[in-house]
């Protein structure tokens, strides 16, 4: 980390980090601090929406800026960076109009209702990636994947895994890989037909092999529509927790009068119930309820004898979304939850939780070769109070041990969801380094942070870009060298 002289004024806020980046670029990082591990081999990809502004017009909404992927490649202690944008009708119609042509998660067409009435919103493709069965795909879970070529990021087309993803069928931007078949997991909100009360809610769930064909469907029926965005699975399970956020007022969403944004809302009359799904038969085997709350993301999970633990951030109010909806706005405060460890007892029907870290955090990431494995080592980004903002600003790992550690940057520095890549023939769970892209409000610039994962202090590299990368969401890494 660069030391820096913060002198009379207040440092630069995370604001200037979530401008636009609307230049693609492509090029060799050969000035940087520090030696890039020779161990280090692969592709580290992330996603996040590249623009919050079109023409002079801002989106309603993070989540509707349009997704940007960037690669990192690494092979001989040289790293290479690009950037590009997911071609989707949204973005490339906007491009060209300067403005918005499509409604969003929050974002409507102007012209008032009747511009947006039975409009559903656009996939900007913009949350998430993964690299799975030959195919990198950039994820929203408003649709339907998006392949790209992973040597160029160049935009392949809208993919429905042959035909097998029907049209509706949405498909989340959090899957997971099961340890040890190599199938891909992943889920969409949607409906199992017509019901007297109106569409019947279910989760789809999807199973599709390694070598990209999708080879299971299965439909869980719900009490109600889900705010459901990532899951959890272990050897035999897949686990969702169905929280407290719920949709109050879609009849209006429908009719074009309000976004989904203006009807989400957090209820702390609803419980969490928590579904317990046989992954060979995509059947709900057992359901547990606990108080009120809800899980946007969550670590690993595995199975220990009769019970299943579970890691994820709990939080129990949605006040992010205000922010998410004027991300300029200078009092935004971007808020995750704590760190939470939950048992479900499968025999006895019991839940208990206990909270693992009292620092605000968000986005637990973890060595992915143990999905679904007793893990020890959980990585994610924080928040800490430091008088200056509420954005990111930090790093802690969590370990099984009671060992936690933080990596606090410094006043005017924005961190972002940290990776781990494993070292070429690790031996250790820690064995390999976490991959931290930081925005520097001073030089209105982001670098990739490359650290020692067994101790995040140790910092190996720092590999300054040429231009910011406006705050991304999730990546992936892959050992496999693109580009
Ligand atoms: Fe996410």
């Amino acid at each position: 980390m660069a030391e820096q002289s913060i002198g009379q004024n207040e440092p630069p806020s995370h604001h200037g980090g979530l401008e636009n980046l609307d230049t693609e670029h492509s090029y060799w990082i050969d000035q940087y601090d520090g030696a890039i591990p020779q161990d280090l081999e692969g592709t580290f990809f992330r996603n996040g929406p590249g623009r919050q502004r079109i023409g002079e017009t801002k989106y309603g909404h993070w989540f509707d800026g349009d997704g940007m992927l960037c690669a990192f490649s690494f092979k001989d202690g040289k790293a290479h960076f690009k950037n590009a944008y997911v071609r989707t009708p949204k973005y490339l119609e906007e491009t060209e109009a300067q403005g918005i042509k499509y409604r969003g998660f929050g974002t409507q067409i102007p012209g008032g209702f009747i511009k947006n009435m039975g409009q559903m919103p656009a996939n900007p493709a913009n949350t998430n990636t993964v690299y799975h069965g030959g195919k990198l795909m950039a994820l929203n879970e408003g649709g339907h994947p998006w392949e790209l070529d992973p040597k160029d990021l160049s935009t392949v087309g809208e993919y429905d895994y042959e035909g097998d993803l029907a049209r509706g069928q949405v498909f989340s931007a959090h899957g997971r890989v099961h340890p040890k078949t190599g199938d891909y997991f992943n889920f969409g909100a949607g409906a199992s037909g017509m019901g007297l009360k109106g569409p019947k809610p279910c989760l789809n769930i999807y199973r599709i092999n390694p070598a990209g064909k999708m080879i299971n469907k299965g439909q869980v029926p719900l009490e109600h529509f889900p705010f459901c965005h990532d899951f959890v699975i272990t050897e035999h399970y897949a686990i969702f927790f169905i929280g407290s956020i719920v949709f109050n007022g879609m009849a209006g969403v429908m009719l074009g009068t309000k976004t989904i944004s203006d009807v989400v809302a957090y209820d702390d009359s609803i419980d969490m119930q928590v579904v317990v799904v046989d992954l060979d038969t995509l059947e709900t085997v057992k359901t547990f309820s606990t108080g009120d709350g809800a899980i946007v993301h969550f670590g690993n999970a595995y199975e220990r004898g009769a019970e299943i633990v579970v890691d994820g951030c709990y939080q129990n109010g949605f006040e992010a979304n205000a922010t998410l909806v004027d991300v300029f706005a200078p009092e935004s405060k971007f808020a995750g939850g704590w760190y939470n460890r939950y048992v479900l007892n499968m025999e006895t029907g019991v839940i208990t939780s206990d909270r693992l870290s009292d620092v605000n955090c968000e986005f637990p990431t973890f060595n992915t070769s143990y999905v679904g494995k007793p893990n020890k080592t959980t990585y994610m980004a924080c928040s800490v109070e430091n008088g200056y903002n509420g954005f990111f600003n930090g790093i802690q790992r969590i370990d099984d041990d009671g060992e936690n550690s933080h990596l606090t940057l410094p006043p005017g520095y924005y961190g972002s969801e940290p990776l781990f890549a494993p070292a070429k023939n690790a031996t250790r769970e820690d064995d390999g380094y976490l991959l931290e892209v930081v925005y520097d409000g001073f030089a209105h610039k982001s670098e990739l942070q490359i650290l020692r994962a067994d101790n995040i202090h140790d910092q190996v590299a720092r590999l300054p870009l040429q231009h910011h990368l406006p705050h991304q969401f999730h990546g992936f890494y892959t050992p496999e060298v693109f580009g």
